[in-house]
């Protein structure tokens, strides 16, 4: 009774658990019958632009793959390339976009652009990475973990250094998904407070606890996973050197991982740095599951576009 027609997906907090866990279900329903060879077409005739406004390997691919699968066509939009890069109004390029789309996926600087699409636009608009938030990388995440352990609820993930988009979806989507998340920065480098805040509200219903710490060892303890991000995100990348600095006692290496559970799952959204946030020894070992939650992209926003197009 799940029905996610015409809606956006700004962040996770739009959806309820039930919702969420439909997506989830319905990514690895789309899997099994993409690994059978079903032809599932839900879309078919269907179209979805795919404006970026930053640079992409997975995201682009997934989307242009996945809506291709499901019968429906995507195009690659680069902001500098549309009006939107000279200056037309985000009102304007949403309206005149809704007349020839049936979805928007945009990857953005600034979230409010996410917002402002989403409230001009009259087809759903998905959100493909904004500074605040990275919700279908994320829905992927839990999709790969849920695979995994073969359960969500009451297990806990470390996320390790910037408390960034993924810090924050992680925090979210964990709250409602009643896996406990415990996130260690380094000072000036926290997650936003208000998403903190709105994660431990959402966590009360499931039950989930969501942590605060400058200390890795403290977050790592006995968690089923362990997750990190690049130092510099994109659109930061001119203080790599005075993050490296900030981030020096926040790699993720075998002698943290030792804290964990034997089982752990090594967690990265890539692209990776070896050397920086993970030991190459870490993210290219046995725990590593790095490339089922890149494959995950493909099969959780086919599912994601199924429902809202669909
Ligand atoms: N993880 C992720 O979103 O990767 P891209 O930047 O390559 O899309
Ligand atoms: N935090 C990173 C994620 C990239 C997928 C960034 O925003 O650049």
């Amino acid at each position: 009774h799940v029905n996610l027609k015409g809606r956006d997906l700004l962040e996770l907090d739009d959806y309820t658990t039930e919702e969420i866990q439909y997506l989830l279900d319905l990514a690895v329903e789309l899997k099994r019958k993409q690994k059978n060879g079903e032809v599932y077409q839900p879309l078919k005739g269907k179209t979805i632009g795919l404006i970026f406004e930053k640079s992409s390997t997975r995201t682009r691919v997934s989307f242009e793959v996945g809506a291709f699968q499901l019968g429906a066509h995507a195009l690659f939009l680069s902001k500098n390339d549309i009006q939107l890069g000279r200056g037309e109004i985000i009102s304007d390029t949403a309206q005149v976009l809704s007349r020839y789309l049936d979805g928007i996926m945009i990857r953005t600087f600034g979230h409010h652009n996410v917002v402002d699409l989403a409230e001009y636009a009259s087809v759903p608009v998905i959100n493909g990475l904004s500074d605040l938030a990275h919700p279908c990388q994320v829905l992927a995440d839990f999709q790969t973990i849920y695979e995994q352990k073969g359960a969500l609820k009451g297990l806990k993930l470390a996320y390790i250094g910037d408390g960034n988009n993924m810090a924050h979806s992680l925090m979210i989507g964990g709250a409602k998904l009643g896996v406990h998340v415990s996130i260690a920065s380094p000072e000036g480098y926290e997650p936003d407070p208000e998403v903190v805040k709105q994660s431990r509200e959402i966590a009360k219903q499931t039950g989930a606890e969501i942590v605060v710490t400058r200390s890795p060892q403290e977050a790592v303890k006995d968690a089923d996973a362990i997750y990190t991000d690049v130092w510099a995100s994109m659109g930061f990348e001119e203080e790599q050197k005075i993050r490296e600095a900030a981030f020096k006692n926040y790699q993720v290496d075998e002698e943290l991982v030792k804290g964990a559970k034997s089982d752990y799952l090594f967690m990265h959204c890539l692209p990776a740095h070896r050397g920086e946030e993970v030991s190459a020894g870490v993210i290219d070992g046995k725990n590593s599951v790095i490339f089922d939650q890149a494959e995950n992209r493909l099969h959780a926003q086919k599912a994601l576009m199924a429902a809202l197009m669909g």
